[in-house]
């Protein structure tokens, strides 16, 4: 009888959105191991929590999920965490950098560490998240910092898949509650309101990182959900399921370029920099169908079954 050789998967940025939807999926899903990587106690506690009281796991599946705290960017930790391990998914990243937090270090300096620590393991196939428009000489600094981050990946070893996506919807995300809070509130200003959005669901996301892991895609990829529509588009798409119509008047982005800016000089951590608006304000349209076929996804969700999932029956 030939036995199915089970996975042992290392995530970083465990605690996240898109981490602890991941280890849900592969908790229920699979019969894989998986070490869960945070950077604090607090998170750790969280992931606990998650495994033991929320999810209400049977103790022989709680205990192939491990926790470590460690320090992204330091080699020597992150090679312990990964004894054993056969791949490898990195979640580590940030929107807006402050002083205390930069793009480098947490997007270059970690994907540097773990190349390093990964060379000469067990772990034969890192996947990597970006975000669409990410490339290493873009003008944008987030954008940038991700494209010298995937460039890491992409000239080290092992072999790494880096899945660009857009805007991620997920059930109890921050990007579906300020969302819904659009939805359901009244007359608003958007930033450039016929900008282009093409959100994916994130068990659509959680799907594809499993899927390029299980074929160790190589090379970057863009993914987006399934249909293309303006900022003001999308509110409005939300704003119908709960019978609202509110009037959303566009603002010039360069007002919103110079918000940012002065928030920046006075403030250490600015609600909002200018980095994170241009993220916010790239326009995302892009065919899917190239990278679902290359990772034999069938279908995705679709925007309204997206919108009724997070908006309304979460
Ligand atoms: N969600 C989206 O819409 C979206 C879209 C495109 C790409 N992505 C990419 O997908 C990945 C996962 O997304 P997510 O939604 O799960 O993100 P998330 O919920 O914000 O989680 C990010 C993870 O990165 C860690 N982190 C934050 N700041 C850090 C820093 N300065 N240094 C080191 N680690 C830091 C966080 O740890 P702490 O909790 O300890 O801060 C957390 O574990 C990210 O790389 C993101 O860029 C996400």
């Amino acid at each position: 009888m030939v036995s199915k050789v089970l996975g042992k998967w290392l995530i970083t940025g465990a605690n996240g959105n898109l981490g602890r939807r991941l280890i849900v999926h592969l908790l229920q899903s699979t019969r894989d191991d998986i070490v869960a990587v945070v950077r604090s106690e607090r998170a750790l506690q969280t992931l606990q929590q998650l495994a033991t009281t929320e999810l209400n796991l049977p103790e022989a599946d709680i205990g192939r999920l491990s926790l470590v705290v460690a320090d992204y960017t330091n080699v020597a930790q992150l090679q312990a965490a990964a004894q054993g391990c056969d791949r490898a998914v990195h979640l580590v990243g940030i929107l807006k950098a402050t002083a205390y937090a930069t793009y480098q270090a947490a997007h270059e300096d970690s994907c540097s560490a773990l190349t390093q620590a990964l060379a000469a393991s067990s772990v034969k196939h890192i996947t990597y998240l970006s975000i669409v428009g990410s490339k290493p000489d873009a003008a944008n600094a987030c954008l940038a910092s991700k494209g010298q981050a995937e460039a890491i990946f992409a000239a080290g070893a092992p072999a790494a898949c880096t899945l660009r996506v857009p805007m991620v919807l997920g059930e109890g995300d921050y990007a579906s509650g300020a969302l819904r809070r659009r939805a359901t509130g009244k007359n608003g200003f958007v930033f450039r309101g016929d900008s282009l959005e093409q959100p994916i669901y994130a068990g659509d996301v959680v799907s594809a990182i499993c899927a390029a892991s299980n074929q160790q895609l190589v090379g970057g990829h863009d993914l987006a959900g399934p249909e293309c529509l303006t900022r003001k588009q999308l509110y409005q798409r939300g704003a119908d399921l709960f019978a609202n119509t509110p009037i959303f008047v566009s603002l010039p982005i360069g007002l919103g370029y110079l918000v940012a800016g002065l928030l920046e000089q006075f403030l250490g951590n600015p609600p909002i920099t200018s980095a994170m608006l241009g993220v916010l304000d790239h326009d995302d349209n892009i065919d899917p169908e190239p990278t679902m076929k290359l990772l034999g996804m069938q279908q995705l969700t679709s925007l309204d079954a997206m919108l009724q999932a997070v908006l309304v029956a979460d």
